[in-house]
């Protein structure tokens, strides 16, 4: 048997049960493509499902405010795709009745969506025999056809599009797709492969060379930056004051506490508003957000004002003082999220 064959007679026998498998409606297998960029399909699940159930179609999602589009988004991450799904929505919706193309190159042209999504779109929507190159294709064609051909070169990309390109089923592309998705997730895995429960050992190149551990090959680390940032607690009884990011950077268009950016771990103590304000801020607690290309070493501080400092720093730009009360209805980034439900404002 090929690999066509073995791979669909896998995912015949083992394919996983999930819930955007149920439907044909090119909204809602968008929609989980785009979660499962930023997630495993455990946790993804939660999100498809709070996304299916407050946005019936694409029309709902497209009347929606970007900032509860955002809110449903908190805790996925990378927030410029909620940004972009939500963006284009309300193109689809305004300009093409809310029908999506069905070809991929068609679908390329959409924001928010590139190779990988335009062909799991195309594949499994609309039967277009493409392939849908990532991280799971990666890996399984690397070891299973031998591929040596470094991750980090950017020619690498098309060589594996075309192996995809020769080898997927034109009758079942989606299903193609897919059953090299769950034998990523489940068998052909980075670490702690299970070549043994493997329906595709006995044609394995990397296995009967014993390379599977060393496939694919990908020179280049991404490179990470180190930023320190410090978030202001700065409330009475009821109220907070919220910043949000409206520059090009991470988390724009959530909001944080207001923030001040160090070179070092320290915050020096010539720090303007605590000058002006004569008050001392004190530490409430610390963590390692990692991003993809950026660790964030996160403090918090709390600074005691007077009611009329506050009321005056609530007005600049950006900021808005908040009921502690609504806090649900803004989308915030993780670590923000995670003190606002913490004891500290119990
Ligand atoms: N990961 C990305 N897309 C997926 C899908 N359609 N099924 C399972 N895992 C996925």
């Amino acid at each position: 048997m090929n690999f066509n064959s073995l791979i669909l007679a896998y995912f015949d026998e083992n394919k996983r049960d999930l819930p955007w498998r149920a439907t044909n409606d090119p909204f809602k297998i968008w929609l989980s493509e785009i979660i499962l960029q930023q997630t495993r399909v455990d946790q993804g699940m939660k999100f498809y499902h709070d996304f299916t159930c407050e946005f019936e179609t694409i029309f709902d999602l497209a009347a929606a405010d970007e900032q509860k589009v955002l809110r449903l988004w908190q805790g996925l991450g990378y927030y410029s795709r909620a940004r972009n799904l939500h963006a284009t929505a309300m193109h689809l919706a305004q300009e093409c009745n809310g029908i999506f193309p069905t070809d991929f190159a068609e679908l390329k042209k959409l924001k928010g969506i590139g190779d990988y999504t335009a062909a799991a779109i195309a594949s499994i929507a609309f039967q277009q025999a493409v392939p849908a190159v990532d991280g799971n294709m990666y890996r399984v064609f690397s070891r299973y056809f031998n591929i040596e051909n470094d991750l980090s070169a950017s020619a690498t990309k098309k060589i594996f599009w075309d192996i995809g390109m020769e080898v997927i089923d034109p009758k079942r592309p989606g299903d193609f797709n897919q059953a090299i998705m769950d034998l990523g997730a489940t068998i052909c895995t980075p670490k702690n492969f299970q070549c043994d429960r493997c329906p595709l050992n006995e044609s394995c190149e990397a296995l009967r060379l014993n390379k599977v551990a060393t496939l694919p090959i990908k020179t280049k680390k991404t490179k990470v930056s180190n930023r320190f940032f410090h978030f202001i607690i700065m409330e009475d009884q009821q109220r907070v004051i919220l910043s949000k990011r409206t520059g090009k950077d991470v988390w724009q268009n959530l909001y944080t506490f207001p923030l001040i950016e160090t070179e070092t771990d320290l915050l020096d103590h010539g720090w303007v508003i605590d000058k002006q304000l004569d008050a001392a801020l004190s530490f409430v607690s610390e963590e390692k957000h990692i991003l993809s290309h950026q660790n964030l070493f996160i403090k918090f501080w709390e600074l005691p004002l007077k009611e009329e400092e506050l009321i005056d720093l609530s007005t600049l730009e950006n900021n808005l003082f908040v009921d502690l009360d609504s806090l649900d209805e803004f989308p915030f980034p993780k670590p923000i999220e995670k003190i606002i439900n913490s004891k500290y404002f119990d």
